[in-house]
Formats: structure tokens, sequence, C-alpha cells
């Protein structure tokens, strides 16, 4: 039985020794070596290879190291093989730091300092008490949840949005295209957690922007196919926007001449707010495995119809 590995090498490593100890039944096999395909049962992936019913012939499950699965063209994979959404308490912890820190920086004005500070100017403006502010989330899903729950104690007046209904203490919830509207109608800061699926691919549009209240911020920690990325700059120059915090680009990474790299308005980082742990990450891989195993539903396994 073996499980081929394609993704970051150096954290592949980490991977490998935690299966030499925990799991030495499972043979660890690493890309691009992948030996007898025949054997191979299992393959961990960030990209999945092309032409992989024929390369892996006997492949059971593709598990994805990370939390989003839209990278993986789920429309080209067999239609009966399971796969799997990492769900791992390290990329859900990263999402959470990262989260809070954009939501302070936009409630802080940090955009707006950072620049008084390359001006040389020292200008303090007007505070606003958290409790004022109103911060929405979209998407409510496991990540989406800690989220909230992260930014709690914090103060904010919390809201989420989702296509289905849910019910999350100290959230008010809002469900589906019918209350779209009267979700974005009060986020002073709209953070992204969406997976992204043709119907939330561009989402983030010039239409919505107009749903928010004038000089609302923007946080987009989704997938960068989220954000129609022409219409952020005209919300931004119009002032319907006054800032973006983005992790995730159209293109990534970010071509030299975008338009993002130098905007004042903008604080852009390169996909950095989680990252698969694999000492975290591992008891989940394996427990799933443990779970195929014995004919179990595994954690995370992906709606194809959903596409999440
Ligand atoms: C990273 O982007 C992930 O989906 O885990």
């Amino acid at each position: 039985m073996a499980l081929l590995y394609k993704s970051d090498p150096v954290r592949g490593e980490r991977w490998k020794a935690l299966f030499a100890e925990h799991a030495p039944d499972i043979e660890w096999r690493a890309w691009p070596d992948i030996g007898d395909p025949s054997e191979i049962d299992y393959l961990a992936a960030w990209l999945a290879p092309d032409d992989l019913e024929q390369l892996l012939p006997n492949l059971k499950v593709l598990f994805a190291v990370s939390a989003g699965v839209d990278q993986l063209d789920l429309a080209r994979l067999p239609a009966d093989l399971p796969v799997v959404r990492l769900l791992d308490p390290g990329i859900t912890q990263g999402m959470c730091e990262y989260a809070t820190w954009a939501v302070l920086s936009l409630h802080r004005d940090m955009l707006r300092y950072r620049q008084q500070q390359t001006a040389r100017c020292w200008q303090a403006h007007r505070l606003q008490p958290a409790a004022n502010r109103r911060v929405g989330v979209m998407g409510l899903g496991a990540q989406a949840q800690q989220i909230l729950a992260t930014l709690a104690p914090l103060g904010f007046a919390l809201s989420g949005w989702a296509r289905s209904a849910h019910q999350l203490p100290g959230v008010t919830c809002y469900a589906g295209e019918a209350q779209l509207s009267a979700f974005l109608g009060q986020c002073d800061i709209l953070l992204c957690v969406l997976p992204l699926t043709e119907q939330t691919q561009g989402i983030l549009n010039s239409r919505l922007f107009d749903q928010l209240p004038q000089g609302a911020g923007l946080i987009n920690m989704g997938r960068g196919g989220h954000l129609v990325e022409e219409d952020l700059l005209g919300a931004l120059s119009s002032g319907q926007l006054s800032g973006a915090v983005l992790d995730v680009l159209q293109q990534e990474p970010a071509p030299a001449e975008h338009p993002f790299w130098g905007h004042p308005q903008i604080l852009m980082t390169p996909h950095i707010a989680a990252m698969t742990q694999p000492d975290s990450a591992f008891g989940v891989l394996l427990g799933n495995i443990r779970r195929f195993q014995r004919g179990e539903r595994m954690v995370g396994e992906v709606d194809r119809g959903k596409g999440y």
C-alpha cells in the first residue's frame, strides 16, 4: 500500500518522517519518484497530474493538501474518485490569525497610517469602538466559524452569510441570494472565505460593492477568482470602498506590473494566510485513510456536485 505525495518538497520531508514513525504500513513516495504506479492507493496533492486515470490506475482516494479544492479541476477527475479536503487545525489557526490581523488593520485605519508614515505626517484620526464596527463574513464553513469565534472577544458586531441557513451564537446569520443584499448593507468590513465554485466566481464585483455601506473595507482570504480586480480598483477610486486586504489574486504570483502592488489602499500578501502544517495535518490525513480502510465516510469529503 503506497501514498504518493505531490506538493511542497520541504514539508514533504516532515510528512514522510511522520508516516515512517506512526504508519509504517503505508509506504511514502514523493513525486516524481512514483515507482510502480499500480501500487499507489492514495494521492496527497495540491495539483493532480493531468492524466490521473492512466497514470495511477489503482488510485482509491485523492487527498487535497489544502482546505480549498478548486485548483484541482474536479470535472476532469474520475467521477467516482473520492476527493477529500484537508481540514487541518493548523490551516484554521493560520486563517484565524490572518483574519484578526486584517480586520484590525482595517478597523484601526492602518492603511492610512502607513501612508502618513511614508509622508512623515503625525496626525491622529477618530477612533471607532469595535462595537460600532460591523464585520461580515462570507462563507460559514469550518474556517469561517473559527474566524468568527476568534473575532468575537474583540467586540465587533458580527454577521455571516452562506448559501444555506446557519445558526451561530453571537452571529447574525443570513442565507442565500434572497438575503445577500440585507447582509451586505450592514457590513463595514466584509471578509470572504467562500469556496471558489461556478456560483462564487467573480462574486466580489462592483454590483456587490455598491450594496455595502459607503467606505467599507474588503478582505479576501478565499481565492483570487472571487474578486473582479478592475471592479475593486473602481470602488477604491470612487470611495465606495476605503481599503482592501488581499491574500489571493487572479494570477499568482502577481505580475510585476499589477496595479495592486503600489496601491496605497491595498495591503497584499502572497497567499500566506494559512499553510498546511504537517504536524497538525498528519493526524487528520491518517485518520481519514483509516476511515477509508474501514469503509467509513471521511472527514472533509467533497460533494462533487457542490464543488466543496
Ligand atoms: C490554501 O489556499 C488552502 O486552500 O488550504
